[in-house]
């Protein structure tokens, strides 16, 4: 009897293991896809996977399912470890009706996002399915619900990773949507909520499915996606690069990773880096890399909105998220697109308490119509109400420009910023010389003798008077003016002192951030 069973155990793991079998494996492959299984294997530390519900099967008997069950019920789940630390992870099998999710295969992933948050460890979602099982009916879209509420619930608790790497579509875009970070793959991964076919019937438009919801087009364009890979492997590499930075719940601190890089290493190209001429660009991320541990820095967000710069750094072995002002896109200037982009990263470092480094160089808000009928005003109030209501240690450094509200915005000592460090060629004004002198002084430069050299008089004057950090110093708003060849000895002396930072937000149900 025992041995029976012990033999119908081994074949129903056996049918498990098969998934959807030998040619539906191979399809997979052709289209440069790995299965399920393949990609937990070599998405988690070798040989730590163990997966949970392989025998759960489908209690479907419409359209013929009664005769249709494999072991699994498509999608495969459990925990394993990434460099040694716990996570959960499920990835939906394609070769298993086409990964599409059942009442059974969503109480699946359900299950391990619960055991997730009693573990407090990250759940890493690997998609690829054809959406809701249609033979299930509203069955299967209660376990779409299902899901998106715990995604939504464990917001903020543990990182939530998701990774497209199949189709994505209708309102199975929303539990991606809900995580943290969503990672595509190039040309096989593709998300909307409806397809090229519905929009051609409603819309007219033709489109095709890559131009629509392609990797490229949701890290450029849209922003739903943060990385962009070019295979499934690299994929997951990026989301174990991504997850060393991160804490494993929003009640522990970064993994610290030893450096040989000295903290007190001076940087002499920083003493030179930002130009003279205030209206020259330069690249931000050079500033950034000069300053991390051994140069490393990962981008967030690389495509989309590149007038500010958002990812992860370590300095002296600590995870630091760095959002910085971009002068060499659209002059570093904040429009919509980079006020959105710039709050969600500060939310999710303040929720998972990694400190913040704000660097600065910005003209202000972009002017247009089409940012004003955008709402730039509500738009530009999420980043200013992150930082705001951020309570981890922030250090602002303002390289050159700091001009009206973009100033007060960008990590200001007014909104609680700990630490305000500013480069000699900092400029903290209400507005550029040029803009400054034509208001202040219209009618004396229309009645001078030389109106054009008048003009550039008071602009020298001006400049000579606010183009500088000295007013911004003498007020106590900025602590410092420091040498910029020094920046990452005193960054690294700035979070230091802050490592045991306390501060909190008063008691309320939540805020009300303007959406
Ligand atoms: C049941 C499905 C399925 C689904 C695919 N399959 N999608 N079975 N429910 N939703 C099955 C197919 O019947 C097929 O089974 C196998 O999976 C592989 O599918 P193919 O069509 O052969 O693969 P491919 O040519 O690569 O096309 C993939 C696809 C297509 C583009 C995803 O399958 C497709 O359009 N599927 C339907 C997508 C859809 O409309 N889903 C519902 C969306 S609404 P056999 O046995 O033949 O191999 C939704 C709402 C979510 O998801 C709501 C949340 C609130």
């Amino acid at each position: 009897m025992a041995r029976d069973i012990k033999a119908r155990l081994e074949k129903r793991l056996a049918a498990n293991r098969r998934g959807g079998g030998e040619e539906k494996i191979d399809r997979q492959h052709e289209q440069g896809k790995l299965t399920a299984r393949e990609r937990i294997e070599l998405f988690l530390d070798a040989g730590t996977f163990e997966e949970m519900d392989a025998l759960v099967e489908h209690g479907c008997t419409d359209f013929g399912m009664a005769e249709k069950r494999i072991p699994g019920d498509g999608v495969v789940s459990g925990h394993g470890l990434v460099d040694g630390r716990p996570v959960f992870v499920f990835a939906q099998d394609f070769t298993v009706f086409g990964g599409s999710l059942s009442e059974a295969n969503a109480a699946k992933i359900c299950k391990v996002m619960d055991l997730a948050m009693k573990a407090g460890a990250p759940v890493i979602g690997l998609n690829d399915s054809g959406g809701a099982r249609i033979q299930e009916g509203v069955a299967s879209l209660a376990g779409y619900a299902d899901i998106f509420l715990r995604n939504t619930l464990a917001s903020g608790v543990v990182p939530q990773i998701s990774a497209i790497m199949g189709p994505c579509a209708g309102g199975a875009v929303y539990s991606p949507a809900i995580t943290d970070f969503v990672v595509m793959v190039e040309k096989t991964s593709y998300m909307f909520v409806t397809g090229p076919d519905v929009i051609r019937t409603v819309t007219h438009e033709e489109v095709t499915k890559e131009k629509l919801g392609g990797a490229m087009t949701h890290n450029s364009v849209s922003g739903v996606a943060h990385f962009v890979a070019p295979g499934d492997a690299e994929c997951l590499a990026r989301i174990r690069e991504l997850l060393s930075y991160l804490p494993s719940n929003n009640a522990e601190r970064t993994p610290v990773v030893p450096t040989s890089d000295p903290p007190g290493r001076e940087i002499p190209l920083l003493d030179t880096l930002v130009p003279e001429d205030s209206n020259r660009p330069y690249d931000i991320k050079k500033i950034i890399r000069a300053v991390a541990d051994d140069g490393g820095f990962l981008e967030v967000h690389e495509h989309f909105a590149k007038n500010i710069v958002v990812g992860f750094i370590r300095l002296a072995g600590h995870s630091i998220g760095v959002i910085a002002n971009q002068p060499n896109h659209l002059a570093g200037t904040l429009d919509i697109n980079a006020s959105v982009k710039g709050a969600r990263f500060v939310r999710f470092c303040d929720a998972f308490n990694i400190p913040l480094w704000i660097v600065e160089d910005v003209p202000g808000f972009l002017p247009g119509t089409a940012q004003e009928w955008g709402g730039i005003i509500r738009q530009g109030a999420k980043l200013l109400y992150a930082l705001a209501e951020a309570t981890v240690p922030k250090v602002t450094v303002i390289t050159r420009k700091a001009y009206g509200g973009a100033y007060c915005v960008m990590g200001s000592k007014h909104i609680r910023t700990d630490i305000n460090l500013a480069f000699p060629t900092a400029e903290i004004a209400v507005m550029g010389p040029q803009g400054a002198v034509n208001i202040l002084y219209r009618r004396e430069i229309a009645e001078a003798a030389d109106p054009e050299a008048e003009r550039q008089r008071l602009v020298a004057e001006y400049e000579e008077k606010f183009a500088n950090p000295f007013v911004a110093a003498e007020k106590g708003y900025i602590d410092d003016v420091i040498h910029p060849r020094s920046l990452r000895r005193k960054l690294i002396a700035s979070f230091d002192m802050l490592q045991a930072k306390r501060d909190t937000m008063p008691a309320k149900k939540h805020g009300n951030i303007p959406l």
